[in-house]
């Protein structure tokens, strides 16, 4: 007889394969598909294979959508759209409500589908993205039915092109579909090429559930389809993609007036304490990097532990890598299934003979046959390396380590991405101050990957901007009420006035100088220009970059905390009242009232615009927190100079944010007037940084900054265009607020906090 020891160490897993039939059944029944517009399947047109990334099989045919096919499905979502809003929110939530029940009913397929045309483990697809699946759309029919009382006087946006990408096929799908309709938007989306069948799954449960036609519409293609969407003729772009793809739109939406989010690569960083557990440091790994084979957007692909544990850490990992099951991705013990398409595999593969062509060492990561790559890791790998810097998107992780706490943010946030972040400690305290220090939009603690329709996702930096899931999830598919719009005053050409003599004996009372870094400064070009009471400094390129420079100097103002700043605009705003008379001379009395109101309403609101703690999963604490950008460039209405330029700079430094603004062109004194108000106010410098001059030119320049993160824009089409094609190159969002009158009550408020802050999202599980 054995001994149960022997039994277990000879005893070895047999195959346990879902059974496939009933979709293989599925997809011969269906044969080719056409596109789902206007509540039917289309007859299918020129069609390209889905295929089976574990074995090469074909899977189904599908159609390539062109321009015509685009279109319609727009033409079709416009007209369901008014109709679909008219039903209400209790409406839309029932049918939310019974698109979730129909996805549940078919778990079962929709994973085996799934795993079918993505090569994903059935353990994921079944256990993760289908149940993320339903449970958004549950989620989000509670939203439908909140709307009205949770975004008072916000409605949708109109048609949403949303094109979504292959590592998460029917989650991204879901994530995407649900808030829009639950907002009242209609949709055209787009899946992968690589990944289109669990979409077209989906059509078929919107026409089982009697969806209204128009609703929803699914055009198939690759690239030039989801090109075609963004030339169409949409109110909103939702991307999930690369960020290559992602500049690019951001480009092509420039001055469309289309509104944009876009969630894109990273690079992110799975940092390991010297307190960690390490064992479950081990097993985070595996859910961060070898989860779905690494095509994750969030993927903990840079493992940074501390140089006191490194080598017991990784002696662990090495062990655990051992065991991880490569194989058939519909067997129900396989951890690591197909990489999505051989394309995608030569790609990782490139990757990593770069990384090791520059000296790192690889260990693991062997290719087998087909679309198969072993779980790996590059060890001695130097900061420039290339798979330091890519992004590999497959299951290769890079190690190194670090000696303090200091060293670990730094390395974490050497990248221009900002998407995710998994620290291990066994100190909440080391924990939550690191998750802090760290510039991302996600950060688990003590875990990874870890998702949930309440929780907000999305990027800081080049991982993209807006957020999906959650109240910030919903705002991004909604419209702020729209204030009176105003037409703005064209500037005038600046007339250069040689220099202060000249000027001061053409009988002008002053030359004012520009404010950076809390000083008053000379422009670089030593020109000025003649405005109403005087000269103002032309500034110039120059002068915007020692601007940008002096606010990135001035980052402790966001952590001074909300109590502390809010003390110091309330003191502006004393100082400013006591001064109104003064300033009223110089604009009108409405627009100093304007100016102070501000500074005390936003002064009210420093402390009081929370995030919160949502409830996403049972054992998590969710935090959710609106961080503020960094450095933010404000280019001011050329009307009413003081009304505005309080109006978007008080939110703005509310929130922590430093700014670099430009003031109304024709006629900046009356700014230049609060200089001393800033001054006698402790605020602190480099907050506010003032560069007067030729809006446009100046403001392009902050656009295209690197060290600009976000940038507001008051003005004309063209110049809001050139910005946007600006800012699109270095991904920082930019918000229009719409020229209105800087002096009602339309000039204030919480939209502008919401623009002025990125939500950050820190899960903590808790519990012994
Ligand atoms: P991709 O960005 O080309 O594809 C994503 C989606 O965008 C697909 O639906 C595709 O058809 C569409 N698309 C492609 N070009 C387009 C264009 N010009 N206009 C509009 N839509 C367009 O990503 P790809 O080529 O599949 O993967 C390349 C790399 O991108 C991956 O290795 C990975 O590094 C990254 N990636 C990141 C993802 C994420 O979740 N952040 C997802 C997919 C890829």
């Amino acid at each position: 007889m054995s001994r149960v020891s022997e039994i277990m160490d000879s005893m070895d897993y047999g195959p346990s394969v879902e059974d496939s039939a009933a979709v293989r059944d599925w997809l011969a029944a269906r044969g080719s598909f056409g596109h789902f517009i206007d509540g039917a399947f289309t007859e299918a047109g020129r069609t390209f294979a889905t295929r089976d990334p574990s074995t090469g099989e074909t899977l189904a045919q599908v159609s390539q959508g062109g321009d015509d096919d685009v279109a319609r499905a727009v033409r079709a979502a416009r007209k369901a759209q008014p109709k679909w809003e008219r039903l209400g929110g209790t409406g839309r939530a029932r049918y939310l409500y019974a698109l979730a029940r129909h996805v549940q009913k078919r778990e079962r397929f929709l994973s085996v589908l799934e795993t079918l045309d993505n090569g994903k483990p059935i353990r994921e697809s079944r256990d993760i993205d289908i149940p993320l699946v339903a449970r958004h759309f549950y989620h989000h029919a509670g939203w439908a039915e909140l709307r009205d009382s949770a975004f008072p006087g916000h409605g949708p946006l109109g048609v949403c092109g949303q094109i979504i990408p292959w590592n998460f096929p029917l989650l991204m799908l879901a994530w995407k579909i649900a808030p829009a309709l639950a907002a009242g938007n209609t949709v055209v989306l787009k899946p992968a090429e690589y990944t289109p069948l669990t979409a077209l799954a989906f059509a078929e449960i919107c026409a089982e559930i009697g969806l209204p036609a128009g609703v929803v519409n699914i055009v198939t293609g690759d690239g030039a389809t989801g090109a075609a969407l963004v030339a169409a003729e949409v109110d909103k772009i939702a991307f999930t993609g690369s960020t290559e793809v992602g500049r690019d739109i951001a480009g092509r939406l420039a001055g469309r007036g289309t509104r944009l989010t876009l969630e894109l690569g990273g690079k992110s960083h799975f940092v390991v304490m010297p307190d960690a557990d390490l064992d479950a440091a081990v097993e985070g790994v595996v859910d961060s990097i070898w989860f779905n084979p690494g095509q994750v957007c969030c993927a903990g692909s840079r493992i940074l532990v501390a140089e006191a544990v490194a080598d017991r850490f990784e002696d662990l990992l090495r062990a655990r890598m051992a065991r991880l099951r490569v194989g058939a991705p519909l067997d129900k013990s396989t951890d690591i299934g197909a990489i999505v398409d051989p394309v995608q595999k030569d790609r990782i593969l490139s990757i990593c003979r770069a990384a090791t062509d520059a000296g790192a060492e690889l260990v693991g990561g062997q290719p087998g046959e087909g679309c198969f790559i072993a779980p790996g890791y590059l060890r001695n790998i130097a900061p420039a390396n290339p798979g330091m810097e890519q992004e590999i998107f497959g299951p290769i992780a890079t190690l190194s380590t670090f000696r303090t706490a200091d060293e670990a943010v730094e390395l974490a946030n050497n990248t221009r991405y900002g998407l995710a972040g998994s620290v291990w400690s066994e100190s909440a305290a080391i924990a939550t101050d690191i998750a802090a220090r760290i510039r991302a939009g996600v950060i688990w603690i003590n875990c990874a990957n870890v998702f949930d329709a309440a929780a907000p996702f999305g990027g800081y930096r080049e991982s993209g901007f807006g957020r999906e899931g959650g109240r910030a999830g919903m705002r991004d598919y909604l419209a702020a009420p729209q204030p009176r719009p105003v037409k703005e005053k064209p500037a005038q050409a600046p007339v250069l006035m040689p220099g202060d003599t000249a000027a001061r004996g053409a009988g002008i009372d002053r030359t004012a100088k520009l404010y950076v870094g809390g000083a008053q400064k000379r422009p670089d070009g030593g020109a000025t220009y003649a405005v109403p009471g005087g000269l103002a400094p032309l500034g110039n390129r120059k002068d915007i970059r020692n601007a940008v420079e002096a606010a990135a100097k001035a980052g402790k103002w966001a952590a001074m905390g909300g109590h502390a700043r809010a003390q110091v605009l309330y003191y502006i705003a004393e100082n400013l009242s006591a001064r109104a008379d003064e300033f009223a001379r110089r604009t009108s009395r409405a627009e100093v009232d304007a100016a102070i109101a501000r500074a005390f309403h936003y002064a009210a609101w420093a402390d009081k615009f929370d995030g919160g703690n949502v409830q996403a999963r049972p054992g998590h604490l969710l935090n959710v927190i609106p961080e503020p950008f960094g450095v933010m460039a404000i280019a001011c209405p050329n009307g009413q100079p003081l009304a505005g330029f309080m109006s978007l700079v008080m939110p703005a430094i509310a929130m922590g944010n430093s700014v670099v603004a430009i003031p109304a062109q024709d006629d900046p004194l009356p700014v230049a007037d609060l200089y001393q108000v800033f001054d006698t106010s402790d605020l602190p410098g480099g907050v506010v940084n003032i560069v007067t001059g030729p809006k446009d030119d100046l403001a392009l320049t902050a656009a295209a900054h690197d060290g600009v993160a976000a940038m507001w824009y008051v003005g004309h089409r063209d110049g809001l265009a050139a910005v946007e094609r600006a800012a699109g190159g270095n991904l920082k969002p930019v918000w229009s607020p719409g020229n209105r009158d800087w002096t009602s009550a339309e000039a204030q408020g919480e939209d502008f906090l919401h623009h002025a802050a990125q939500v950050k999202t820190i899960w903590l599980p808790y519990g012994a």
